[in-house]
């Protein structure tokens, strides 16, 4: 999604000032245990380059830019669309290509916009099955001129449920079928576990600031429940088997005040915005109505695909910001450690611990680790190491001295900590992957045009392209993931290799992107890289040569960097996840046709003036559909091999 106005305009020093004064499931607890950091000695400045035995072989040919309709992958690559907006999770109603699905029917289809996502495995004779399993998918937002009939007119309290059943996530079961030569992947339907979790579904929360007075509201007077999740962005997965869906830009749903207060407009609500328009039938999304309700958004929730009748949780213990996701690891003494991306320029990169430990040997234990531990904000310093710094009450100036009456007050005010202890502003970190053998962490900082004072990790004043950050974290002592001390350096700057001028080339090693978003790491180690250029931007001016959105992967010890994929016009490339064995792909193509005053022709005219620039996937005019696609080989190998 693209991104709010600045909301950061605390005083908070740039980072030089600071430099003189300064499961059920067997597979995926072993594939977690996998990225627990071991010892990472890092003697001096910056990070040393990993050993040949880190290479990841990349083995496919890369392909060009393109502004085509199509999604483009390598030669010997198959590609195959799973599910897309209103298809029915389970045996449930079909999709209306008029877009004349009642929200009741939403409720049991696909949501839109699909985002982050995870293939959790069915168990088969004691091994993680590659042909059978869950997948959960992230419905980020919705575009009201897609979901109805008559675009966004009329709006109604109909059109307001249709649309928070259009948010949320889907659980679906499915299943690598073959019949003659016909080797698909399919839905189960009817499915046990098929399941949406929508804007409206009930839920838990839990953590320091449940119970609060903040966090109370005329439907919830114990402040410990709350209606449904929104603006779904990346996501996590745990230990124990659960899922992790993260709640990015809660804030352009909240609407209908006069004066916001400061506090209001640090997490960008502001007055009566153009933004949805729920509060016009649900009171709860009127600010001036009920002002706490926005309190209770902008959490990680915590869902256990594998039991459909299991309430989700908020955990307020990993802070309220325009969560990105939530990168889920285990520091070396079993405690669980999560990195965390608040998405909007100039706001921070954070990370919870928690106090307890892992033991995969106590079943149900798990959900209890997100709800105590500390939560920790970055802070980047010249010579390549970096501090997290606590964000607990009581500790680096979170007082009541200075407007913190307690851990909720921290935790419900996150921002406002984070500007406290004097983190640092970044370019709007989106997701983190950590390398499966080496523990070390990358972030994409995918772009900022609005920087004027740089520092070393943010170090372009106009960042158009964006770049990924690294860190291994410790002080050279035995490092572990819940260290808190790091060191640092940059990845990659994002640009243009081949750009005639020079302060568009960034420093690429092979084909030319912008604007990193995703970030996942296969099991072998290929860092896969999905961009997210903004409608705005894309194939205009400086960013006509990147073409559509793609999809690159990465050999992280030699910094090559090959393209994989290209996808449709207007789109964006997110959800990466793969089956265990690491030979199906699947990818969400995420709001294809979004495109702000580009200059592609346009298609079939929808309703009013809505002419949408794409007609992914069925590419016969209908509307332009987010769906889920999976790529294998032909003959049947590793992806990205
Ligand atoms: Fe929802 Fe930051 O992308
Ligand atoms: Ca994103
Ligand atoms: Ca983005």
């Amino acid at each position: 999604m693209d991104d709010d106005p600045v909301s950061n305009d605390s005083p908070n020093p740039h980072f030089e000032q600071f430099l003189t004064a300064l499961a059920p499931h067997a597979q995926i607890r072993r594939r977690l245990l996998q990225l627990s950091l071991g010892s990472v000695v890092l003697p001096f400045l910056g990070l040393p380059a990993l050993a040949a035995a880190d290479r990841s072989e990349i083995g496919f040919r890369a392909i060009a830019a393109s502004t085509e309709d199509l999604v483009r992958v390598p030669e010997a690559y198959i590609l195959q669309v799973l599910y897309a907006w209103g298809d029915p999770i389970s045996n449930g109603p079909a999709f209306r290509s008029d877009a004349g699905n009642s929200a009741a029917e939403q409720a049991e289809q696909a949501g839109m916009h699909h985002d982050g996502m995870h293939f959790f495995p069915f168990v088969s004779h004691g091994q993680p099955s590659s042909t059978h399993g869950l997948l959960c998918v992230n419905h980020e937002y919705t575009d009201e001129n897609l979901l109805h009939p008559d675009g966004g007119a009329n709006w109604s309290e109909a059109k307001t449920l249709k649309s928070q059943n259009a948010h949320g996530v889907s659980v679906i079961e499915i299943e690598l079928t073959s019949r003659c030569k016909d080797v698909r992947w399919q839905l189960v339907r009817p499915s046990t576990y098929a399941r949406r979790i929508t804007a409206r579904t009930p839920m838990r929360i839990d953590g320091p600031a449940a119970g609060t007075a903040a966090m109370r509201t005329r439907d919830d007077a114990g402040g410990q429940r709350v209606a449904g999740t929104l603006a779904n962005c990346a996501m996590g997965v745990t230990p124990w088997g659960t899922y992790l869906t993260c709640e990015e830009h809660f804030n352009a749903y909240f609407n209908g005040l006069d004066q916001p207060t400061p506090t209001q407009k640090r997490y960008g609500i502001r007055a009566r915005s153009a933004g949805y328009r729920w509060h016009e039938h649900d009171r709860r999304f009127d600010v001036a109505s009920e002002p706490n309700e926005a309190n209770r958004f902008g959490w990680v929730v915590e869902i256990d695909p594998w039991n459909p009748g299991s309430e989700p949780v908020k955990h307020t213990a990993l802070g309220r910001f325009k969560h990105e996701g939530a990168m889920l690891t285990l520091a070396g003494d079993g405690r669980v450690v999560v990195y965390m991306g608040d998405d909007e320029a100039f706001e921070y990169l954070y990370k919870y611990v928690s106090r307890d430990r892992f033991d995969a040997g106590k079943p149900g234990g798990g959900a209890a680790l997100l709800a105590l531990g500390t939560l920790y904000v970055a802070r980047f310093a010249a010579d390549g190491r970096g501090q997290w710094i606590a964000l607990q009450h009581g500790q680096n100036g979170l007082d009541a001295a200075h407007g913190f009456a307690d851990q909720a007050d921290v935790l419900i005010h996150t921002r406002q900590a984070a500007d406290r202890v004097g983190a640092t502003k970044m370019d709007r970190p989106e997701w983190v992957a950590v390398h499966p053998r080496t523990g070390e962490v990358y972030c994409s900082l995918t772009n900022n045009r609005q920087r004027s004072a740089v520092d070393p990790a943010n170090p372009r004043a106009d960042n158009s392209f964006g770049h990924i950050i690294r860190w291994r974290e410790g002080d050279g002592q035995g490092a572990a993931a819940a260290a808190t001390s790091f060191a640092w350096d940059i990845f990659v700057l994002c640009g243009d290799p081949q750009h005639p001028d020079p302060d568009k080339r960034g420093n690429i090693r092979g084909d030319a992107f912008a604007s990193p978003d995703g970030l996942w790491f296969d099991p072998d180690g290929r860092l896969w890289i999905a961009t997210d250029i903004s409608g705005s931007a894309v194939n205009r001016g400086d960013h006509e040569r990147f073409g559509n959105n793609q999809l690159l992967v990465a050999d992280v010890a030699s910094g090559e960097i090959r393209r994989f994929l290209t996808g449709p016009r207007g789109c964006e490339i997110t959800g990466l996840t793969a089956s265990p064995d690491g030979c199906n792909l699947f990818i969400n193509v995420q709001h294809p046709g979004e495109v702000v005053g580009g200059r592609f022709a346009p298609a079939k005219p929808l309703t009013g003036a809505v002419w949408p620039a794409s007609q992914f996937p069925e590419l016969t005019g209908g509307r332009p559909r987010s769906a889920t696609m999976v790529i294998r080989r032909q003959d049947g190998g590793i992806v990205g091999c």
